[in-house]
């Protein structure tokens, strides 16, 4: 059904990121040496970008990245997630003290079909993000473009159904479109908490292929619209059979055990990135 009014630039942009016909998505992400340097699997971003382009829905990563690092010929190829915060690094112990980085003339500039902000609930610096979060929704709505919020877990915050509901929520209220935010048991009601906005799932540190493929599975079983997986796919020593099984499970409502085949068929010949 078409509903009276639609919002054309957020929906355009909306179905550029999640797939309209399957309201899903597989978007990669890239966007960890803003505050982290040189990450394993990163070291050179140009060569992982041309590797698992082809594979990803999104690509969400930093303007710097985008500038210097997607080939001419793959620009405009794949959305962009624009991360739009920052301005803290791993030598902090406090890594909440964020702010926008980016403004939304630039991300109009550089065609991004949404922009992402980190959210730190709970932390020293909790207002401080949820404002960078409802600042830049009031500017990037004028503009039909959509924000992701990542529900970022400070070192004393744990990762379970209570804490991540309730960042999810808050990121709702404020007009998020799109909501990041980690795995936990019982995801389904955090999922629940925000419907009908869509949630994808970030990957935390490297595990298995087992692991990571088990932790997309049962997101999407739970109703998340798909996964943001960084480290979990531009770690492994199989990077372009990791993202093709996580598609597979994501797109195509595969079990473990099939996306592990398809991995597997990737095996031979597969190499680490830099
Ligand atoms: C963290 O703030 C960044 O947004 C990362 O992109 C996010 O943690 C997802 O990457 P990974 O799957 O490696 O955790």
């Amino acid at each position: 059904m078409v509903p009276a009014y639609l919002d054309i630039g957020i929906q355009s942009r909306m179905n550029r990121i999640i797939n309209p016909k399957d309201n899903r998505v597989v978007m990669l992400a890239i966007d960890h040496p803003y505050f982290q340097g040189p990450t394993t699997g990163l070291r050179n971003m140009s060569k992982t970008i041309k590797t698992l382009l082809p594979y990803c829905d999104c690509l969400m990563t930093t303007r710097g990245a985008v500038r210097s690092n997607i080939a001419p010929e793959d620009v405009g190829s794949k959305p962009i997630m624009l991360r739009v915060t920052g301005g803290n690094s791993v030598l902090n112990e406090e890594l909440s003290d964020e702010k926008i980085t980016v403004t939304i003339q630039e991300a109009i500039r550089m065609d991004a079909a949404g922009v992402a902000i980190s959210v730190y609930i709970g932390s020293a610096n909790q207002q401080q993000t949820i404002l960078n979060l409802t600042d830049m929704i009031n500017q990037a709505e004028e503009c039909g473009i959509p924000v992701l919020a990542v529900t970022a877990v400070g070192k004393n915050m744990a990762r379970d159904l209570r804490y991540l509901a309730l960042a999810s929520r808050i990121c709702q209220d404020a007009g998020a479109r799109i909501i990041k935010t980690y795995y936990c048991e019982e995801f389904s009601r955090v999922v629940d908490s925000v419907s009908p906005t869509a949630v994808v799932v970030a990957g935390g540190k490297y595990s298995s292929p087992p692991d990571a493929l088990q932790m997309a599975y049962h997101s999407v079983q739970a109703g998340a619209a798909g996964v943001d997986f960084g480290r979990n796919i531009f770690q492994d020593d199989n990077p372009i059979g990791m993202i093709k099984a996580i598609s597979s499970i994501v797109h195509g409502n595969h079990t473990v055990k099939e996306a592990l085949d398809i991995y597997n068929a990737c095996l031979p010949g597969a190499s680490r990135l830099d």
